[in-house]
This record gives C-alpha cells, sequence and structure tokens, in this order.
C-alpha cells in the first residue's frame, strides 16, 4: 500500500532535514537525543516542564554530563535547539518524541501520570503531517492502549494523517563508548508508515534502525533488556551470598568464569539496585503480566534478593564494627559513594539511599563521601537528614568507625579510605590493594573478622 500524501510529505521534510523536530521531557535520555537531532540537522525544540533546564538550554548550558556545554552552546547559537516549558510550540512541529519518566506509583504498579499528561498535551495540538514516538520505557501495550486512544480524540487518523511509534532508549549514563548516536534503535510503529517513517528520523541521527513489527515488540525489547539484567545481578547477588557462608571469594569465581569465551556474561554483585530504569522496569512488566493473569516470577525473585542486598550490607557493617568491639548503634560510619552507580551524579534508586536509612535506625552517625552529590537531601531516604559530601582530604585518621564502599567512583582514594577508617566494607570490590581491616562483601573474611576475636 501506498504512504498517505501526508506521510509522503513528512518522508520528504525529514529527508531534506525540513522537519521541526520537538522533543519532550529534557532529562537524561532526552537532551541528549534533542542534541542529536539538532546536530543531524534538525531544528529542535525541547519541551521541559522544569523551568531550570529550559533555561539552561536556552543559555547554551548542558546539565548532564553526558551531554558536553559546548555542543548545546554551539547548536544553540547556530538557532538549531533551543527550548521552551509550554506545549504551544506543538503547533509549529512536526516530530515529537515522547522522554518523560515513567516511574512506580506506591504499590510498584505503573505510574504512566507522565506520559498521560505529555500525550493530552501533544493530543490538543496534534495537526496532520506528524509523526510521535514515545521513548519512556514502559509495559506492553502503552502506546496501543493509552496513548493511541489520547491522540485520536483529536479527530485524526492514525497510519493516514499523524504516524505513531515507539522507540525505546537504552543510553547508558557514563558510558564513554557507547551514546545516543550509536547505541542501535529499535523502532516500532503502529502501522509500517509509522515504522518507516520514525526510522527515517532515527536514521538521521543514529547509525543503526532496528524496526521491529510493532510496538508492543519495541516496549517488550526494552523491558527483555533490563529484566536480562535485573535476573542476573539477582543470581550473581545470591552467589555472593553463599560465597559468604562458603568462604568463597564470589568475585573470583566470575572473573574466571567471564574467561569461558562463549555462553557466559560476566554480571557482579553489589549493594542492591540503582538508578531509573533496571530496579522499576521490570515490575512494569510482571504488573501488565498480571493483568493476564500470569505470574512472572524470576521478576519477583530477583526483586525479592536484589531488594535484600541493603539490609546485608549492613548486617557487613554490624559484623566489621564487631571486629574491633564497636556496636552499630553510635558509631561513625562514612559511605563512599551514594549516586547510584559509578562516575554519575544520579541518585535516583540508589542503594546507598537504602543503606543510609537503615544505618540510621540502627543509631549510626553518618556521613558519607562523593565528589560527584555535593548534597543529599533528607527528603530522599526516610526519616533522612539533610547531609553534604565530606571529602576525605579533610578526615584524620580513626575519625571514622566504619566506612562501607556503596558506590565504586574512580575518583575514590581507596588507600586514604582504609587510613581514616578502622574498618572498610567493600560492596563493590573497588579496593584494589586490601589491607586487614577490609570486609568485602561476598569473600572470605580473613582480615576484619579472625583479626580481632578475643
Ligand atoms: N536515565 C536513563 O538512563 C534511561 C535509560 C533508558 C530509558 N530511560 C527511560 O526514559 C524515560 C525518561 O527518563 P530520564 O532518565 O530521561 O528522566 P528524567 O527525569 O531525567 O527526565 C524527564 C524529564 O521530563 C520532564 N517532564 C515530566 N513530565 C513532563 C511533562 N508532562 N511535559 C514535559 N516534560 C515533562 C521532567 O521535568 C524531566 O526533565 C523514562 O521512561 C526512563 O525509564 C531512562
Amino acid at each position: 500500500m501506498m504512504m498517505s500524501v501526508t506521510g509522503a510529505t513528512l518522508l520528504d521534510a525529514i529527508r531534506a532535514r525540513r522537519a521541526r523536530a520537538g522533543v519532550v521531557g529534557l532529562g537524561y535520555v532526552g537532551l541528549p537525543l534533542a542534541v542529536e537531532l539538532a546536530r543531524a540537522g534538525f531544528t529542535t525544540t525541547g519541551i521541559d516542564l522544569d523551568a531550570n533546564k529550559v533555561a539552561a538550554v536556552n543559555a547554551g548550558r548542558s546539565y548532564i554530563d553526558d551531554v558536553p556545554t559546548a555542543e548545546v552552546a554551539a547548536l544553540h547559537a547556530a538557532g538549531r535547539l533551543k527550548a521552551t516549558t509550554t506545549f504551544d510550540a506543538v503547533a509549529d512541529l512536526d516530530t515529537i518524541n515522547i522522554c518523560v519518566p515513567t516511574p512506580l506509583g506506591k504499590a510498584k504498579d505503573p505510574d504512566l501520570s507522565f506520559v498521560v499528561a505529555a500525550a493530552e498535551e501533544v493530543a490538543k495540538r496534534l495537526h496532520p503531517g506528524m509523526l510521535i514516538v514515545l521513548e519512556s520505557t514502559t509495559y506492553p501495550g502503552t502506546t496501543d492502549e493509552l496513548v493511541l486512544p489520547i491522540l485520536e480524540r483529536s479527530g485524526l487518523e492514525v497510519g493516514r494523517d499523524f504516524f505513531l511509534a515507539f522507540s525505546p532508549e537504552r543510553v547508558d549514563p557514563g558510558n564513554k563508548q557507547f551514546n545516543t548516536a550509536n547505541v542501535p534503535k529499535v523502532i516500532g510503529g503502529v502501522s509500517p508508515d509509522c515504522t518507516a517513517l520514525a526510522a527515517e528520523l532515527y536514521g538521521a541521527a543514529i547509525e543503526t534502525i532496528v524496526p521491529v513489527s510493532s510496538p508492543r515488540v519495541a516496549e517488550m525489547v526494552k523491558l527483555l533488556e533490563n529484566t536480562f539484567r535485573a535476573v542476573n545481578i539477582g543470581l550473581v547477588n545470591e552467589l555472593a551470598l553463599m560465597c559468604d557462608r562458603m568462604s568463597i571469594d564470589v568475585w573470583e569465581v566470575v572473573r574466571a568464569a567471564a574467561t569461558k569465551p562463549f555462553g557466559f556474561m560476566p554480571f557482579y554483585p553489589g549493594p542492591g539496585l540503582g538508578g531509573h530504569c533496571i530496579p522499576i522496569d521490570p515490575f512494569y512488566l510482571s504488573w501488565k503480566a498480571r493483568q493476564s493473569g500470569f505470574e512472572a516470577r524470576f521478576i519477583e525473585l530477583a526483586g525479592t534478593v536484589n531488594g535484600a542486598m541493603p539490609h546485608y550490607v549492613v548486617s557487613l557493617v554490624s559484623d566489621a564494627l564487631n571486629s574491633v568491639r564497636k556496636p552499630l548503634n553510635g558509631s561513625r560510619v562514612l559511605v563512599a559513594g551514594v549516586a547510584y552507580k559509578r562516575d554519575v551524579d544520579d541518585i535516583r534508586e540508589s542503594p546507598a539511599l537504602d543503606v543510609l536509612s537503615l544505618l540510621h535506625a540502627r543509631g549510626a552517625h553518618l556521613s558519607y563521601t562523593d565528589p560527584h552529590v555535593p548534597r543529599l537531601s533528607g527528603h530522599l531516604w526516610p526519616q533522612g537528614m539533610d547531609l553534604e559530601h565530606v571529602d576525605l582530604q579533610t578526615c584524620s585518621p580513626g575519625t571514622i568507625d566504619c566506612a562501607v564502599v556503596v558506590t565504586d567512583h574512580s575518583g575514590c582514594d581507596y588507600d586514604l579510605l582504609q587510613r581514616v577508617a578502622t574498618v572498610v566494607v567493600d560492596t563493590r570490590n573497588a579496593i584494589k590493594n586490601p589491607g586487614a581491616n577490609v570486609m568485602r562483601l561476598g569473600a572470605p573474611r580473613h582480615g576484619v573478622a579472625m583479626s580481632e576475636t578475643v
């Protein structure tokens, strides 16, 4: 079947870079995408409710580590990238990528309120010849069952008057090798023309395009990827607990297993899951599966194992302090690294927040060091208190009873950490030359536990 005249006109506009691109939600996903689209030659407008982000873009400034300010400044100066807080801009746009948050509600069910709000605003201004692509991670069926009916309220027909697709974002913040432009992009349109138009748009900015047959497939692809990680991290976390009991070094086991050139992929244990994706996305899938009467057992089990890791970390801190005859209650405990992963400033869902909360509930006197996170608001963790990053250089030896490495930032001075703290718990195998006062998660307790027995 031939593409509609409206579709063909849009296709030409995309090919000629005359199409005016829009990105709704200028966060970790949206800003890099807007920059790539602008770099590819599209005049790009970002729409975000956060006036600070909009002001930053319009001042030519980046607020995302992976996006250089020089790039935003150059694109803004060239008139190819700007931002606004109002959806009125939609009236002048041809394409829109929706990159708003998809968190979990209190009962761990999907909170699609941001997607609905954005789609409703777009629907009010939807005009013939527009391509809308949802990028927010969500359960299979969201594009067809939730977004499409909202857009159809405009009276326009999908596949003929306007075009709709889902394309999951796979960005890995902090990854120096892979970025928005060189990670293959999966695209599933509501109709073949929807897929073709979205492929044309992304193809201008992204090296490899992977078309699939429907939005549902594309939605499921993303959830498979993230569930794969959550389940494998759950497996290796369980192995770490097992190794602790059996006095085997789980890190050595994984390292040696990873020498197998096929059929094995290393995952590493740690203090629990963090970030906006891995702890959340699998529950979107299990929630949706439950609607079809299907229990996603691997997802639930991985969630239970991974969710218990902060408790295990606190038990290690308690054991480490016990080895120097100190109770957790009243001890000075420093958390090293509070961002959810190495060398990023993002603290969303960080296991450090759970660790802090559990330590606080047990009476520990808390501090943290993390140059990526200058301040930690008490609102972020239950019964939390405002804390500020402590520079280890300012700490005298012995001023900390126990330091616990929760995030292995590359800039951390672990020799210094071992000097300032009486005992250290390393949940990431970050310390390359651990002294006798270091206890590692999932490894034999040669030093700490045995040296101080009475
Ligand atoms: N961060 C990642 O590494 C990553 C990776 C892959 C996929 N994702 C997915 O991408 C989506 C966005 O994630 P993120 O990390 O960029 O989130 P983010 O919180 O960094 O950014 C979202 C932005 O959307 C804005 N926003 C919220 N509601 C809005 C609305 N109604 N209209 C306009 N703007 C609105 C917010 O102000 C914010 O700036 C989520 O579904 C997430 O799961 C994130």
